[in-house]
């Protein structure tokens, strides 16, 4: 007989007040193979540029989303998400999703295939020269892939250095999210 596969219902408000009373930014719903989910809480420092090879549905749990984004022509633009409304993403859009640390989204992915890596660029503050890219395999979002890329980028001046115009980009400060109830 197959084995019934796992079939998460879960609770939202209930992750949400966890998250809330955690200093941690992701909490993962699910990963198997077709689907990964996590609820993130914003955070306030968030300058880079996601390049996923799946698409992303973003919706806004609590909070609106302002979610910065790069055309083809590299011009950064903004979608608006208000809370309880959804955004789908089309897969290789460079995004920056900007919501507050008292805000919530839910994020649907497709689950990475073998050899797919994603990207988080960042650009010159100065002259919008790309910086730097962080290259990670997601294969877990447990690990909080995205501040592991923070990390990188912090350790080095070198890479925050821009090649085109020199202008260095400060350390990112990654504050911690306040708890509640403490
Ligand atoms: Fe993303």
């Amino acid at each position: 007989m197959m084995k019934m596969p796992e079939m998460p219902n879960l609770d939202l408000q209930a992750i949400v007040d966890e998250l809330r009373s955690s200093a941690r930014r992701t909490k993962q719903l699910w990963l198997n193979d077709d689907s990964l989910a996590f609820v993130a809480r914003g955070r306030e420092y968030r300058s880079e540029f996601h390049v996923n090879p799946s698409y992303e549905i973003q919706y806004s749990l609590i909070g609106d989303l302002h979610l910065h984004y790069r055309t083809p022509e590299g011009k950064e633009e903004v979608a608006v998400v208000p809370e309880g409304s959804c955004l789908y993403q089309p897969a290789m859009v460079p995004h920056s999703p900007r919501f507050g640390p008292d805000s919530f989204q839910l994020v649907i992915e497709r689950s990475r295939k073998p050899g797919e890596v994603d990207q988080f660029n960042w650009y010159c503050p100065a002259c919008d020269e790309l910086l730097h890219t962080v290259t990670h395999t997601v294969d877990d979002y447990k690990v909080d892939p995205v501040s592991r890329a923070y990390e990188q980028m912090n350790a080095s001046e070198e890479i925050r250095t821009c090649k085109s115009c020199g202008n260095v980009m400060p350390v990112i400060e990654m504050n911690q999210p306040k708890i509640s109830g403490s």
